[in-house]
Formats: structure tokens, sequence, C-alpha cells
């Protein structure tokens, strides 16, 4: 580090820890913070990263991004933060059950944790509210997901006791089942019928296992001729139009909406021809990362906690105003 960063981080961060004799001394060590995510793969997770990273530029601290896809490699993740002197990390953890052993390992090195998309469980099976968090407000981003199906239906003048719904469900993590929930509620206050909803459950959160998941059932149910598609994330429903292209569905055939607004979506309707996606719920990756960082920066700086649970919103991106609503979003 050079002599002029060193002093810009240093007077920075005096400045920030202004007040308490212990949160100046934390200043003044290098703060250095870990962001553990369940698929380092995924945009959404990639852009919480990169965001994590530039508030440390600006703020003058450091970020170690770790990838953790099974209880095993977040452990040993933790280990690893451990050895290099990072005080704290924030997590989306691969399993919200692993709440405890992972509460459990960062309390041995004394670090501080925030989660961040998917929060813990406690072995009673109650979200932990000790630990405090940020994600989506699921139903609610639901909802807007079924509005958006249904308004779609509409448009295209579907019948929808002829409608055929797939949802992608993933029960084990209670913010999909707030989201999809969410979106089950709305179609059916407009009307939708229930016997026409086929369950797909997905062991994982990604378009491979929703893939899987979707095309026994789409194959079952051949009598269907339109189908509209929702689970918790884009990624999902993207294996899911993917799984009725398959079966000779076309984009006039299909309505998905997804949610997240990452580098998934913008593939999709960068597409020169529409497919089944036709929307997603947006919602700032950027700001997920950016924030939780921040709130764990100024813990343990200054001591000041985070609040418990932080529920963030969304908006709904087509094919006709993603690049307006990505801006908007700073994705
Ligand atoms: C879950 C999903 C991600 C993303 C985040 C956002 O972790 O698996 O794709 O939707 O929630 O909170």
């Amino acid at each position: 580090m050079t002599f002029t960063t060193t002093f810009t981080r240093l007077a920075l961060s005096a400045g920030l820890a202004l007040g308490t004799v212990g949160a100046a001394q934390a200043a003044e060590e290098d703060v250095k913070i870990g962001f553990i995510v369940k698929k380092p793969e995924q945009a959404w997770f990639i852009n919480e990263q990169e965001a994590a990273t530039q508030a440390g530029e600006e703020l003058g601290f450091s970020v170690v991004r770790l990838g953790g896809e099974d209880g095993q490699e977040v452990l040993s993740a933790i280990d690893n933060l451990n050895s290099q002197g990072a005080q704290g990390f924030v997590i989306c953890p691969p399993d919200v059950r692993l709440g405890p052993a992972i509460m459990n390992r960062a309390n041995q090195y004394g670090m501080k944790v925030v989660t961040v998309d998917d929060r813990f469980v406690g072995s009673d099976g109650e979200p932990m509210e000790e630990v405090p968090h940020l994600g989506m407000s699921g139903y609610k981003i639901g909802q807007q997901v079924g509005e958006a199906i249904a308004a779609e239906m509409e448009a295209r003048g579907w019948d929808p006791q002829e409608v055929a719904a797939l949802r992608i469900t993933n029960y084990e993590l209670p913010t999909a089942k707030e989201r999809t929930d969410g979106a089950t509620d709305a179609l059916l206050e407009w009307g939708f019928p229930e016997d026409n909803i086929f369950d797909a459950p997905q062991q994982n959160t990604d378009t491979s296992s929703a893939f899987s998941a979707a095309s026994p059932v789409i194959s079952q149910r051949g009598e269907f001729e339109h189908w509209i598609i929702y689970a918790l994330n884009e990624e999902s429903v993207l294996g899911g139009v993917r799984a009725t292209e398959q079966y000779g569905l076309g984009a006039e055939d299909v309505i998905g909406v997804g949610i997240n607004g990452s580098g998934a979506a913008f593939a999709e309707f960068s597409r020169s021809n529409p497919t089944g996606f036709h929307g997603t719920v947006a919602v700032s990756s950027t700001q997920h990362g950016r924030q939780t960082a921040e709130d764990l920066y100024r813990w343990i700086t200054e001591g000041e906690e985070p609040p418990a649970n932080t529920e963030t919103s969304g908006t709904l991106m087509t094919r006709d105003n993603w690049q307006e609503v990505r801006a908007e979003l700073g994705l």
C-alpha cells in the first residue's frame, strides 16, 4: 500500500470513527471482512460481492470474496478468514439450517456476522433474530410476480381455465416459500384456478435444478398449451422456460416471470427473438452487497449493531424497460 492510500484510509476511518476510543483503535487497524456466498458463479452474487468490494474501497476496508456451496466449504472459509485476520463476514448461506453451526464457529473467533438474502434458521425452526439480516420482502415481491403474470395473461386474452402454472418450489428456504406463496396468492385472487397449479420442487436454487424439476411436470400435462412459470428467482424460471422449449412450446405459449434482475435476465432480454421469459422483478443486488458490507464495517469500527431485519423492494422489468430499470437500480 502506498503512503497516500494509507494516509487517506487512516484519515477516512478516523473521521468515521470519531467519538469512541475503542472505535478509533479498531479503525486504525486494517479492517477486513469476508463476503461468503452460496453460488459464487451466479450474476446476483457476483454483483453483491463486487458492490461490497467497492464500498470497502470507498470507506477504507478490504473484502475477501469467498464461495461456500456447502457446510464444509463455509466452515473452512471462516477458518481461512480468521487466519487472514478478518473481524467478521457477510454471508448468504448454502442452507439456512446451517445457521447455528456457522454462528458457533464465528463466535469461537469473535467474528461479527451479518446475513444477506437467506436468513439463518435456528434449531427451533425460527429465524435467528440475533443475527442482523438484510433480504427481499419475499411475499410482496412474489405478489408483484403474480400480478405481472396475470396482467400478461389478460393482455394475451388467455382463458385461465386452459392455462397451467408451473410453480417451481424450494420450501426448505423460507424466502423462497414467501416469494412463491406471494405469487400464488396474487394469481388466485385474480381468478386463476388452484387445480391448474403444478409443483416442481427443485433441490437447489439454480437453472439446472429447476430444469430437472420442471421437465417431468410439463411432460405429464401435455394437455395444456399455455403455461405460466414462477419460482424464487429468474435463474429457476429460466430453467422452467428451457424445459417448455424442449416440449415445443414457444414464446407465445409461455409467460415466465422471475425475481432478481441480474445478468441472467439481461442476457435473455438481449436475445433478438423473445422467449417465454416475459419479465423479472428486479431488486438491487448492488444495494444488498453494499449495505451489508457497510453495516458490518460500522459494527466493527463503531460498535453500532445493524438493524435486526431490513427488507428491500423490487421493480418489474420486461423486455421493454429493462435498460431503464437497470440504470435506475444501479445494476
Ligand atoms: C436467494 C436466491 C438468489 C437471490 C437472493 C436474493 O438467495 O437464491 O437467487 O434471489 O435470494 O435475496
